[in-house]
């Protein structure tokens, strides 16, 4: 009996080959510019203790209460799919007490991230970031290095339109106040608000800012910002940060209503969106989380980072990849002998480095041939009974249409000369 097909599950995706190597174009200009910066690549695991995205992330945030992939493994143990890295890089750099190392510690992460959100159009529940994460200084330069990294792989890319905001999200010292004065707004104003929102104000009054509920955005436009509460060192920072930025020649705009969905922010936090990706418009956020690494176990230690959602960028760049390159060649062997003869003539050309495709199941000259035109290769090279027989190969060039023979001993070498000559 026909079984049915099993396919994948809601809001993940598979990438083929010719997305793939979009990917790496993508990737590999992310490793050029952050090598500029002195960043090194950190590779955290997939999952976690529950407890670590809980304690960082944040019990009131949407993706701690509703969006993680939480179950309890064979050992009893709750585990988390990872919603974010940036939790699992801290509790990395105090695992391995990475802050004995010199200077600002530099990491960055490229993988597959884990919500259950509804999937739409640029929101998936399976979706890959490339985040970058500075350790160990409250400079305001090191937040503007990390937002100059930022738009400098994005300007690599050549994307254009994006708009680069920023706020200061306060610290411990003025940041309460700024949550009382929140707090006592919303409290006015929570008559027509459900009662979630309404425990929510009371719990977390900064997350309500974010909340992505129509009924609540008028109530949250004429909400009071954070500008009006920045202690000095709040308000110094900030200027410090857009300075740097100015010298750096970053564009940016000051959003003092710009709040992020993770708990752990403090003084710095910024977004770049686009005006071209519809309701999910952020390309990346980032932002200081001082108090993180300490709230983990480690030692008091400053850090600061930021994270791109890799489909989403992907989704900006549109367009092609570079096609990949054409086989070099494509061996064609008619009869048992001349097909055991070519598995080991492909094994060499591959080895010295040569793009070598065959045909497999036999077939006629003609389908064979049909087979390598199809291929794209440059060279064929044909093992039929004659040149068997004469101990050579036949070497085609498929742009000139001419065939030679060749001893089967110097195949490889003439191979590869006439590769080298046609560049
Ligand atoms: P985030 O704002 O939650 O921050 O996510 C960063 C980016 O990941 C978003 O701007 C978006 O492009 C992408 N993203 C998030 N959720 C989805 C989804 N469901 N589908 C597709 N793309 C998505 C963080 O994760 C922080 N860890 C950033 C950070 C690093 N802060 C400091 N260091």
């Amino acid at each position: 009996m026909a079984r049915g097909k099993i396919t994948s599950v809601r809001g993940v995706r598979d990438i083929l080959p010719e997305e793939a190597r979009r990917w790496w174009e993508v990737e590999r200009t992310a490793r050029d510019v952050f090598a500029r910066y002195g960043y090194g690549e950190i590779r955290v695991p997939l999952f976690e203790r529950t407890d670590l995205f809980a304690r960082s992330i944040g019990e009131e945030t949407e993706i701690v209460n509703k969006e993680m992939y939480t179950f309890d493994d064979k050992g009893g143990e709750s585990i988390t799919l990872r919603p974010e890295a940036t939790a699992s890089i801290c509790r990395a750099y105090v695992q391995h007490a990475l802050y004995n190392r010199p200077g600002v510690v530099k990491l960055f992460c490229i993988g597959p991230m884990f919500r259950y959100e509804r999937p739409q159009a640029g929101r998936l529940r399976q979706f890959h970031q490339i985040d970058a994460e500075a350790f160990g200084s409250e400079d305001p330069a090191v937040d503007a290095e990390v937002i100059a990294m930022l738009m400098d792989f994005l300007g690599a890319l050549g994307l254009e339109g994006l708009s680069l905001e920023i706020n200061n999200l306060g610290d411990p010292q003025c940041r309460p106040a700024y949550a009382e004065a929140l707090r006592a707004y919303l409290r006015r104003e929570a008559g027509g608000l459900g009662p979630e929102a309404r425990e929510r104000i009371e719990r977390n009054p900064l997350r309500f800012l974010d909340s992505k509920e129509p009924a609540h955005q008028e109530v949250i436009s004429r909400a009071p910002t954070i500008d009006g509460f920045w202690n000095a060192a709040c308000r110094d920072h900030l200027a410090a940060v857009c300075g740097h930025l100015e010298r750096a020649g970053v564009r940016y705009a000051r959003n003092p209503r710009l709040v992020r969905g993770l708990d752990y922010y403090r003084l710095t936090v910024f977004e770049v969106t686009s005006g071209r990706l519809g309701a999910q418009n952020a390309v990346c956020g980032g932002g200081r989380y001082d108090g993180l690494v300490e709230d983990l176990g480690g030692p008091a230690t400053p850090g600061i980072g930021f994270a791109i959602g890799m489909e989403r960028l992907l989704q900006l760049m549109g367009g092609e990849a570079a096609p990949e390159a054409p086989l070099d060649a494509f061996i064609v062997a008619l009869g048992e002998k001349a097909e055991a003869e070519a598995f080991g003539l492909a094994a060499e050309l591959r080895r010295m480095g040569v793009r070598t495709e065959r045909s497999f199941g036999g077939g006629s000259l003609k389908g064979q041939m049909r087979r390598a035109d199809r291929s794209g290769a440059r060279f064929v090279l044909v093992l039929g009974e004659e040149e068997m027989a004469k101990g050579v190969v036949g070497l085609r060039d498929m742009r000139e249409s001419r065939q030679e023979d060749v001893a089967r001993g110097g195949i490889a070498a003439s191979l590869a000369k006439r590769l080298k000559d046609s560049l």
